[in-house]
């Protein structure tokens, strides 16, 4: 499936327009993530752009969250993909494999870096590494952003500064379609 067409799937689903921005945030950082690790960049942005495609479905029940999105990717893609948006939801499991870690940690920094994107009168391009890493300390700014998933990039060979610098860049990429400056 090409992204034109999982945006288009994903838009059947969702009908808040923050959500798809958010997964188009988390799918960017994705993508920028597969090209450092050498991993597939287009099922990588495809995870990314699909993880919360059950959002609206499950009506805030998290216990359902990506269990539902799971079934539906089941009809487009392979076991492990769907298993891969199953289990983002960290609610319910501790992420483990590669791809797993990566959604995790992308879904929060996306989070973080489009706040900081806001307190700088939406202007992505104003976002410094700098800002992204005092504003990770504060735990006040952006609470819902999980301060131990983002740093869980680590095990998979990425430094907390690296994935800082990978995902302000992937977000730069993708401002329009974000709406931000
Ligand atoms: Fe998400």
């Amino acid at each position: 499936m090409d992204r034109g067409s999982a945006l288009e799937l994903l838009k059947k689903y969702l009908k808040n327009d923050k959500l798809v921005k958010h997964c188009i945030a988390t799918s960017a950082i994705m993508k920028e993530l597969a090209k450092e690790l050498g991993e597939d960049e287009e099922r990588w942005e495809l995870l990314g752009l699909l993880h919360d495609i059950d959002y609206e479905l499950v009506e805030g029940d998290m216990k359902r969250h990506g269990v539902v999105g799971a079934e539906i990717l089941s009809d487009y893609f392979d076991e492990d993909f769907c298993n891969t948006i199953k289990r983002h939801n960290y609610h319910l499991f501790d992420p483990k494999t590669k791809e797993e870690i990566a959604l995790v940690a992308s879904d929060n920094m996306s989070g973080l870096i489009i706040a900081c994107a806001l307190v700088k009168g939406r202007k992505i391009t104003s976002v410094t590494s700098k800002t992204v890493r005092e504003k990770f300390k504060e735990k006040s700014f952006a609470r819902g952003c999980n301060r131990e998933l983002i740093a869980k990039i680590e095990e998979i060979g990425v430094s907390l500064d690296r994935f800082i610098e990978i995902s302000i860049r992937a977000l730069v990429g993708v401002k329009d379609e974000l709406g931000l400056d």
